[in-house]
């Protein structure tokens, strides 16, 4: 049992605060050990909510002293809180409070990291710092004073007085109490400065432990770049003097967007390209303007509770996506992210976790912070805006911030801007919203007297709470093409809104080739019998690089099926197309990396289980080697003609055409290696001057079983780097040989400098073996075992980052009963542990079902 009492709390139970908060003021004298924590809070009775009792949220305070109107009371005190008796008109409440930084091993409130405090507050971490009405919906205005002898002291706002030791901090902007942060440290301030549209100076800082300083310059650039970008397409301009970032070494999320004291994992702002990889440097990019977005949609219009959290998710998500792809290229953005989407939220939502983009209940809120609310929240804005059009999606956004600035909004809010600005009725459109589930879409196309009509079918299976699902609107964009590869159709978006129905298309000289949901135009699984010759076809011919990507992905995906369920040989047609993409030289080499690039053992697994067959996690990491090694002997000739046709010369550049050619070459690189033991990937390896390069040979030769003396000249290169060995550490679990994989990460987690209550460094070992798939699923159980032991041991210090790292278990249902036996053993080991937190105690409950 867990050792707080589990307490569901539902949507449908929603009250207001008894007050609002006329002003904040918080003094705060920093000690590892006994931080002392003043507040002073200005009480307003709420008329909309009378006869509540008074209740602030408060866990694991040593409260000292507390006052109303001056008065000394004696509050009564709970595990989650304090209630007193209070007068029925205005009052200002203080308190005093203890905490002790230094001991806080959840990272969740005030805690340290290397000698620095910092702070992370939502969702409800507030409430470890102080007594609160800790809640998204109670916005104020908050004065910070910070005492302390460390040189740099940060909080929200704009900066006040400060003198030695003391600094002081205004937010004039009212905001609730998971946007409040504090730092305090002895850091370096990488600086610059913003000039707004209207004409603002604007302070901007990257401040990090001395020695990082120079990974700061890519950060504060994207940082300018979203800026520029938020004005520019959204019209939103920044609204303080000074925008502070803050690097933390110790961080169980990717970074934060706390007013004005954006906080980071020091691996999602820390950049160069001895360092970092391209991937590093487009992923970081991506979060700074992601957190940088969040000052609009986040924290100028909240989220009235936290089953609104998509209202901000999903929207900053769908933004920083736009603004990726604006900076890179749209085709291959979108193409990773649906990689992502189904790598992560499909999985979701065909599992034990599946749940609503906005969910009705949750016991512990951290655990919805998810692909589903985050991912296919973007999702449902993205078909929104394809529904509604490009210049109505504008309008409806302006109404959007016009309307409720400075609220703690709704997704019924949100909707009705946009019903209100097209004249829409999004009832229906609604249900994406409260119903979990992957939609299936199957199609089939008839031809006849120049007509071609599409029927389509959807069904979504249940989900656990939820067995009925409704037809939704799914926007499905289609084009057609002529047997000569010409566009006869452009894209257009059909709007489905029945359980099936059919659409046509008139006029038509030829039995057309239809290229269904373009850029993936709904999260849904499209279930389309094809040939491999008109798959060949689009992979050659459509004219939308999602489709195009996608044709090359169906192909690859039948293959391995066919190997896997009907023993088939490797399909030659599929290898031929792959020659074609890789001679096509009007492609992005971007492009090519990601056709060749074939999908993962999960995805295969996920696609077998669909298919009503147990997937053999062993057989499938098999096929997939299989099938590279004949791609490798297949592509033999082209193979070191590309890998030189794509060498970047000069000084490194992290832009996208650079970085799509080392992407093509580090695939390229990859079906080398099979065919000449590696003889390449040493090259490489030992020439290289950036992290790109250098990890790709070193990956190239793990995946070969080689690679022995690389890994250990890479430790000794880069022991000082704690996010270049987390690098070291993850490769290692990641990509060794399945029976190897569980003995190498245990002898990992023995390493020096596996400092496992660092999130980063725990990911990197243990997550890097549940990510391999087949290592992880290795039949003996071992890997089963050894994340059990760990997550275990994690929980005690880290409830937050041990319940994320459950959801390794939830795809138990897909295999075989020796293997779901295994890990339902391994879980109720979890779930019996004494102690065990909430967190975890509610996910392994809804994993095990
Ligand atoms: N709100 C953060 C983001 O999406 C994520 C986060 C959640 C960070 C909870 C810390 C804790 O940008
Ligand atoms: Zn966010």
């Amino acid at each position: 049992m867990p050792s707080t009492t589990e307490q569901t709390i539902y949507l449908s139970d929603y009250k207001e605060f008894s007050h609002f908060i006329d002003g904040v003021e918080l003094t705060f004298q920093l000690s590892p050990t006994k931080t002392r924590v003043k507040s002073k809070i200005h009480f307003r009775p709420n008329p909309k909510a009378p006869e509540q009792a008074f209740f602030l949220h408060g866990e694991h305070l040593k409260l000292i002293s507390a006052h109303i109107d001056g008065v000394k009371i004696s509050p009564t005190l709970t595990e989650t809180g304090l209630t007193a008796e209070v007068p029925t008109g205005p009052f200002i409440f203080e308190a005093e409070v203890e905490i002790s930084p230094e001991t806080n091993t959840a990272l969740e409130g005030l805690y340290m990291s290397n000698g620095m405090y910092c702070t992370q507050c939502e969702a409800e971490g507030f409430r470890k710092i102080t007594y609160y009405p800790d809640r998204p919906d109670v916005m104020a205005t908050f004065k910070v004073r910070v005492e302390s002898a460390l040189p740099v002291l940060l909080s929200n706002g704009n900066p006040g007085t400060s003198d030695e030791g003391i600094a002081e901090w205004h937010d004039p902007w009212p905001k609730p109490a998971y946007l409040f942060a504090l730092v305090a440290g002895d850091l370096i301030a990488h600086s610059d400065s913003f000039t707004t549209k209207s004409g603002k100076d604007v302070a901007l800082n990257i401040y990090v432990r001395p020695g990082d300083e120079d990974k700061c310059a890519f950060g504060m650039g994207a940082l300018k770049r979203s800026m520029t970008w938020d004005e520019d397409v959204y019209g939103r301009e920044y609204d303080l003097d000074i925008f502070n970032i803050v690097a933390v070494d110790d961080f169980n999320m990717g970074a934060m967007e706390n007013k004005g004291l954006n906080i980071f994992n020091s691996s999602c702002v820390l950049a160069s390209p001895e360092t970092s990889t391209d991937a590093n440097f487009e992923r970081i990019e991506g979060i700074i303007a992601h957190e940088y977005f969040h000052n609009w949609t986040g924290n100028r219009i909240t989220c009235r509770d936290w089953f609104q959290l998509c209202l901000k998710e999903g929207l900053t998500v769908f933004r920083d996506q736009q603004f990726t792809s604006d900076m890179r290229s749209h085709a291959v953005k979108r193409i990773d992210d649906v990689i992502t989407l189904r790598g992560r939220q499909f999985r979701e939502d065909n599992g034990p976790l599946a749940h609503p983009v906005r969910p009705e209940s949750f016991v512990e809120i951290n655990n919805f912070y998810t692909a589903t609310v985050y991912d296919k929240g973007a999702e449902v804005i993205g078909m929104l805006k394809r529904l509604v059009g490009d210049e109505d999606y504008k309008r409806a956004l302006d109404l959007y911030f016009e309307r409720h600035d400075g609220d703690a909004a709704t997704i019924e809010d949100w909707l009705k801007v946009f019903e209100d600005t097209t004249g829409r009725d999004l009832t229906q459109f609604s249900k994406w919203y409260s119903q979990a589930g992957t939609p299936r879409l199957s199609v089939a196309g008839e031809f006849s007297d120049g007509t071609y009509i599409l029927h389509f079918k959807q069904a979504t299976p249940p989900t656990p709470g939820q067995p009925v699902k409704d037809p939704r609107v799914i926007p499905i964009a289609v084009g057609l093409l002529n047997p000569n590869g010409d566009e006869v159709r452009e894209t257009c978006i059909l709007e489905m809104t029945e359980a099936e129905q059919s659409f046509r298309f008139t006029g038509l000289s030829t039995k057309p080739i239809p290229s269904i949901l373009r850029a993936f135009s709904a999260p849904v699984i499209l279930e389309r019998q094809s040939s491999t010759k008109e798959r060949a076809f689009l992979l050659a011919h459509d004219t939308d690089p999602f489709n195009k990507w996608e044709a090359g992905r169906a192909l690859a995906k039948e293959t391995l099926v066919a190997m896997l369920t009907a023993d088939a040989p490797v399909n030659s047609d599929f290898l031929d197309a792959l020659a074609a993409v890789l001679r096509d030289e009007n492609l992005d080499p971007a492009f090519q990396a990601l056709a060749l690039a074939l999908p993962s053992q999960d995805d295969i697994a996920q696609t077998l289980f669909d298919a009503g067959v147990t997937p053999d996690p062993m057989a499938i990491y098999t096929a997939l080697e299989t099938l590279s090694q004949s791609i490798a002997q297949h592509l033999q000739d082209l193979l070191p003609r590309i890998y030189a046709a794509n060498h970047v010369d000069g000084p490194f550049s992290s832009e996208a055409a650079p970085a799509g050619k080392r992407a093509l070459q580090g695939a390229v690189l990859g079906l080398i290696s099979r065919l000449d033991g590696g003889d390449q990937a040493r090259a490489q390896y030992a020439a290289a001057d950036n992290m790109t390069q250098q990890l790709q040979a070193l990956a190239c030769l793990l995946r070969i079983d080689r690679g022995q003396t690389e890994l250990a000249s890479f430790e000794t290169q880069w022991a000082q780097d704690r996010l270049v060995m987390d690098k070291w550490f993850g490769l290692q679990s990641g990509l060794a040989a399945p029976q190897k994989a569980a003995a190498i990460t245990e002898t990992l987690t023995k390493h020096a400098a596996f400092d496992w209550k660092n999130p980063n460094r725990f990911r990197a070992a243990l997550g890097g073996l549940t990510g391999n798939t087949a290592g992880f699923h290795a039949a003996d159980g071992a890997g089963y075992k050894l994340v059990t032991d760990w997550l275990i041991k994690l929980d005690a210090a880290n409830p937050q980052t041990t319940a994320r790292m459950s959801t390794a278990f939830d795809s138990w249902r897909r295999y075989d009963a020796s293997r779901q036996g295994q890990m339902i053993e391994q879980l109720k080991r979890i779930q019996a542990t004494p102690n065990l937190s909430r967190d975890t105690h509610e996910m392994v409950t809804r994993i095990l079902g």
